[in-house]
């Protein structure tokens, strides 16, 4: 008993004991937090970068381009595309985690840092990066900052950079593109003009749309026979108005009713929206055509016919909305889709006529005035609508050096002589 009772006495002691250790190491624990981070925000200066504000891409892409990170023994490969599944690119920017890198000179740390949750619209993780430095140098870190985005401004300044949904959510494709001028797109008549014209009405009259409570956007659907230049003359209306290009892919194998709304109503600033193909996601019976369903027989949340037209009503962003839709095939939409009000301005695109040969002639050999004759022979054996552009032009690169050849051989383009 008396064992025992010792034992339990012992027992007792050695556990207040413990206690009252315990309690000193959390305390001294919390005075040492607290004494680090009194330390920690004396002697250090920081700043938080969160992946959705627009200064995140900019030091992203200056930690990518300058060899500073070289020096970091932990770097993740980003894998970018220039053109859709060609040439892949490599880039290294720092992996999730901290790095020590020298800028101008002195000492500063990245971390980049994960968030477990993930942005329910667009699927894509949330990512933030910290800047840190001696708080007696802190003006590097904002020095940094105006240099990354000098760096991107600069890179995209006078181009066209396109950006492509990776699910829910934007991602810049490839390098942005060299405009490519209105002028090197041969349309007929004055499609151009009117279609120019039209973007820029649009674009001045934002006050007029909201103070009549129209919602601020506009839909033109071009449409005609393959190879005509639809897709050019939207790169090239980007490049005249100084916009950027969003590409949405229907097709993508998780497309959803939810992120295309995401997708429709988040885009970039200053861009237009493209669908391109829109006839190959939805047939006539508003059924996803299986192509691109296949992925996704067995989930019932994919994207629907009614999910597409709730996204192109849905509210537009504060900057207004321009969408752009292509198809070769008419008669196979839908009519809710183009009904006015989702598409403003219809715009045929046809075969090639005459005067787009004659032009397309000039321009290809670069040719004066002096051969306006010449011109105007190629395009006498051309007959309206009956070849594309892309066509004729597949002609003409046969002859790539000799006008008077494709004039000659004339008869080799044609499907039916004419006389
Ligand atoms: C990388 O950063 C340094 C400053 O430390 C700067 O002088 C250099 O021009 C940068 N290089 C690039 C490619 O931006
Ligand atoms: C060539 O002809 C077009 C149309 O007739 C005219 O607008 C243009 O000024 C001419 N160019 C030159 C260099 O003479
Ligand atoms: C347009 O050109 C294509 C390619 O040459 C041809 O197959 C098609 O029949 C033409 N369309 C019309 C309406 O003539």
């Amino acid at each position: 008993m008396e064992l025992n009772n010792t034992a339990l006495v012992k027992g007792i002691k050695s556990g207040i004991g413990i206690l009252l250790i315990g309690s000193c190491v959390g305390l001294i624990g919390n005075v040492s937090n607290w004494l680090i981070k009194k330390l920690n925000d004396s002697f250090y200066y920081k700043i938080d970068i969160d992946s959705k504000d627009k200064s995140y891409e900019w030091v992203m892409y200056w930690l990518s381009s300058n060899d500073s990170i070289k020096g970091s023994n932990h770097l993740s490969a980003e894998t970018t595309y220039n053109s859709v599944g060609k040439n892949p690119r490599i880039i290294f920017v720092p992996s999730v985690g901290n790095h020590r890198i020298l800028y101008k000179g002195r000492s500063l740390w990245v971390n980049r840092v994960r968030d477990p949750q993930f942005d329910l619209g667009s699927g894509a993780p949330f990512e933030s990066i910290q800047l840190t430095c001696y708080k007696s140098n802190k003006n590097i870190l904002e020095d940094l900052i105006k240099d990354a985005m000098r760096l991107s401004l600069n890179r995209d300044f006078g181009k066209t950079v396109i950006y492509m949904n990776d699910g829910g959510s934007w991602q810049r494709f490839g390098n942005p593109r060299t405009i490519r001028s209105l002028d090197s797109v041969i349309l007929a008549d004055d499609l151009k003009k009117t279609v120019i014209y039209d973007i820029k009405e649009f674009l001045n009259n934002e006050v007029w749309y909201r103070n009549r409570g129209i919602p601020y956007r506009r839909g033109y659907l071009l449409y005609g026979p393959p190879g005509n230049g639809k897709s050019s003359f939207i790169t090239a209306i980007a490049g005249e108005l100084n916009l950027d290009i969003c590409i949405v892919s229907l097709s993508q194998k998780d497309m959803n009713d939810k992120k295309i709304n995401q997708l429709l109503n988040n885009a970039p600033p200053k861009s237009i929206l493209l669908i391109e193909d829109i006839d190959a996601a939805f047939n006539k019976q508003r059924k996803i055509i299986e192509e691109s369903q296949s992925n996704n027989n067995l989930h019932s949340d994919g994207l629907t016919f009614s999910g597409l037209l709730n996204a192109l009503d849905g509210v537009a962003s504060q900057e207004g909305r321009l969408l752009f839709m292509t198809t070769n095939k008419l008669d196979f939409l839908d009519e809710a889709l183009i009904r006015d009000g989702r598409v403003d301005l219809k715009l045929h695109i046809q075969n090639a006529t005459k005067q787009q040969a004659r032009q397309l002639f000039k321009h290809f050999y670069n040719l004066d005035n002096n051969s306006n004759a010449m011109c105007e022979k190629f395009a006498q054996n051309i007959q309206d609508y009956q070849l594309s552009m892309s066509q004729i032009q597949g002609f003409l690169l046969k002859y790539i050096h000799s006008p008077e050849g494709a004039i000659e051989n004339i008869n080799l383009l044609n499907p039916v002589p004419i006389n």
